[in-house]
């Protein structure tokens, strides 16, 4: 091991992490894996010609999305910003609209915000969740908004503009109190757009992520628990909103044997067949993924309590996918340390998101006192969290 500055429960962790992934050098943070009918099914696209957004596959992964998450409709995107941005526009977000969200997300949740013409604005994240704050929502609404006693929508005070959706986001996994979130959101007439890009696998009192709200939104990119590449998918149970979701997907196009009308501004954001045929072998194998996940997140969590180390658990009314597991550090110069002495010897970790109100794109952005999520933002590191092949 190279030398660093590191105290000795540091060392020992990062000697640890290397024997949870043997062979492997750097250790990836969360690389996918490919054990299932991956090959089988994407010869099956290039046999039968169907290569792009129509096709058996694009189907199939949206059945076994609604039967594993409960949602009655899935519909499967490009990725999950374009899932993001159309789910926004379905659940009534308009340009020049204000949509709540958390500043301790990833740029995806906001950007998508902005692609629909709305405004982010940010507010606090619990310290036992890292998601949206109920309890800090509610403040912020308390605060800054009216009811329109015409429209009964939610007016900002200040900006004058509607508040047309609160979007929380189950960071790495971790349910947030999305119950509490709703019940919120519900008071003010505003839709909760679930922001579950992270947390396929995750529930919330046996409940899957993203069926809470009016819908919910999963990624497949490369780095997520399951994998098409690239990838998104829209859930909800209103039939009505899955539908429209699907046809802006695939430019507003109107049903017709060969003929190209359009009745709205679409988007070119359907899955194409190859993306979902390693999606639906991704999905055969998800729980066997979860339970490795889990394990490893629970040997996380023994090594780090024997060592004094503060490892993050969720709450307990909520199961993780365990995405990525993530330590907490005394303070921002011990988790910079911990950065350069892990990437420095062949183990990858990544810091928290630069919080979005302090980029550039979003400074003007209003938002709350945000202490929790400063405060993390400081300390949180995520380690190497991807699928061991532990009965291989
Ligand atoms: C919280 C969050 N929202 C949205 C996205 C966007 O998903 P994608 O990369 O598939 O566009 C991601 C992941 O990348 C994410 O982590």
């Amino acid at each position: 091991m190279r030398r660093c500055n590191m105290t000795k429960p540091f060392q020992d962790l990062i000697e640890f992490i290397k024997s949870l992934y043997p062979g492997l050098y750097p250790v990836p943070l969360h690389a996918p894996i490919f054990t299932g009918n991956e090959k089988k099914y994407m010869q099956n696209c290039i046999d039968t010609t169907f290569v792009s957004s129509v096709g058996k596959y694009v189907t199939q992964f949206e059945e076994i999305t609604t039967q594993y998450t409960g949602a009655k409709h899935a519909v499967a995107f490009v990725n999950g910003t374009a899932a993001l941005h159309i789910a926004l526009q379905v659940a009534g977000v308009e340009r020049g609209d204000e949509v709540i969200t958390q500043s301790l997300t990833f740029v995806a949740t906001a950007n998508a915000i902005a692609h629909a013409g709305a405004e982010p604005v940010f507010v606090d994240v619990d310290m036992d969740t890292l998601g949206m704050s109920p309890v800090a929502l509610s403040k912020w609404l308390k605060s800054n908004v009216f009811m329109d006693a015409e429209t009964k929508s939610a007016v900002n005070i200040t900006t004058n503009r509607t508040i047309s959706g609160i979007v929380p986001m189950h960071t790495f996994g971790n349910p947030c109190r999305i119950d509490e979130i709703v019940a919120v959101a519900n008071q003010y007439n505003i839709p909760v757009i679930e922001d579950s890009a992270e947390s396929l696998g995750s529930t919330y009192r046996q409940q899957h992520t993203g069926t809470f709200g009016l819908v919910g939104v999963f990624s497949y990119n490369g780095n997520k628990t399951i994998t098409t590449g690239g990838g998104g998918m829209i859930i909800t149970n209103n039939e009505e909103l899955a539908a429209k979701a699907r046809h802006l997907s695939t430019t507003a196009k109107i049903s017709h044997r060969w003929e190209f009308s359009h009745d709205e501004i679409g988007y070119n954001y359907r899955l194409n067949n190859v993306s979902a045929s390693i999606g639906v072998a991704q999905m055969e194998k998800l729980e066997e993924y979860l339970v490795s996940k889990r394990q490893t997140s629970e040997a996380y969590s023994t090594f780090c309590k024997s060592h004094s180390i503060e490892f993050f658990q969720g709450l307990a009314e909520g199961q993780a996918n365990n995405w990525l597991n993530a330590i907490i550090m005394k303070n921002r110069s011990e988790r910079d340390a911990f950065l350069i002495a892990t990437n420095d010897n062949g183990v990858m970790t990544r810091p928290l998101w630069k919080l979005m109100h302090k980029l550039d794109i979003y400074m003007h952005c209003q938002h709350d006192g945000l202490e929790n999520s400063l405060f993390l933002e400081d300390r949180i590191v995520n380690v190497p969290s991807g699928v061991r092949r532990l009965n291989s």
